[in-house]
């Protein structure tokens, strides 16, 4: 596996990769990484035949009281990682590299950056959708591979590659979990063991939802409430959000007709906002 840190120096090499007709695929992440980026490292690695997988922590997607300055990082387990699973090129470039000078240019898909998650981080999709603008760029992959877990920004990143004609095919990947069902993401690292604990209570909420639109409930604010109350039931939990959307249009919705949904939550632990969702397709 190859470590590069400059735009030139991947260039070069995806050039000769593009010359020998093989097919690339970009992972982008912002590092620490765990299972959920890696089951997007294997995907990629079934779906192409040379791997690239970025680590940026993007700065222009973190709010001045985001917790940018404590994102978690740690290069040498994630060149580990990297290689148990099969990326050939991690790139890895700093923030002189990608911004040279303050950027000027910047990519917003308009209306859905600003609803759900977007109300509560302005700004921080339009840094999302820059950051992977200049990487399909960059690395001109004929797939990107993201995760369901964030699934704002799934949908978002696939509006933007339609609208702006990338060559790049999207593929989405489910979402992977610890073992009590806590979606995998870089911020569990900074739960205290108390609030690790605790944080569970976001994915059995979600699949008390699940169950009860299962079982036939088609109004939303029941849902909502049955939600609610759970996750209240947990005292270290501060809910920041809780939406139940069209699945594909991010529409909130009064009623669950046979559309798929989606449930998407933003719950504090702490300083740490966790985010998770249920996709839903009632019978
Ligand atoms: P990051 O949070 O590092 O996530 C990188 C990718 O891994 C995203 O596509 C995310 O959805 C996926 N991912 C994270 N946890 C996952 C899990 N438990 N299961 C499945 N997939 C998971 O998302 C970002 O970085 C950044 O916004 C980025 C797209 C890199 C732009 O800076």
């Amino acid at each position: 596996m190859l470590v590069i840190h400059t735009i030139a120096e991947l260039r070069a090499h995806l050039d000769e990769h593009r010359q020998n007709r093989r097919k690339i695929s970009l992972v982008p992440t912002m590092g620490f990484l765990h299972q959920g980026h890696m089951a997007l490292a294997q995907k990629a690695r079934k779906e192409s035949d040379v791997v690239v997988l970025s680590i940026f922590v993007n700065p222009i997607q973190f709010g001045v009281n985001e917790d940018l300055d404590v994102y978690p990082r740690d290069l040498p387990h994630d060149i580990a990682l990297c290689k148990e699973n099969g990326v050939d090129i991690l790139f890895a470039p700093s923030v002189a590299e990608i911004y040279p000078e303050p950027i000027m240019t910047s990519v917003e898909v308009q209306s859905l950056s600003n609803i759900l998650i977007g109300r509560h981080r302005p700004n921080h999709f339009r840094g999302v959708t820059t950051i992977v603008a200049k990487l399909l760029n960059i690395v001109e992959p004929d797939k990107i591979i993201f995760g369901e877990k964030d699934y704002q920004q799934l949908i978002i990143v696939r509006r933007m590659i339609r609208d702006l004609s990338y060559k790049a095919e999207v593929v989405g990947v489910p979402i992977v979990r610890e073992e009590d069902g806590l979606a995998c993401s870089s911020r569990n690292a900074r739960l205290t063991k108390e609030d690790r604990a605790a944080a569970v209570i976001l994915s059995q909420s979600l699949k008390k939802a699940q169950k009860r639109i299962l079982e036939g409930e088609k109004d939303v604010s029941t849902i909502r409430q049955l939600i609610e109350d759970n996750i209240k039931s947990e005292a270290r939990a501060k809910i920041q959000s809780i939406d139940i959307c069209h699945a594909t249009k991010l529409d909130t919705l009064d009623r669950i007709d046979n559309q798929p949904i989606v449930i998407l939550l933003a719950v504090a632990f702490g300083d740490v906002v966790l985010i998770d969702q249920q996709l839903v397709t009632p019978k």
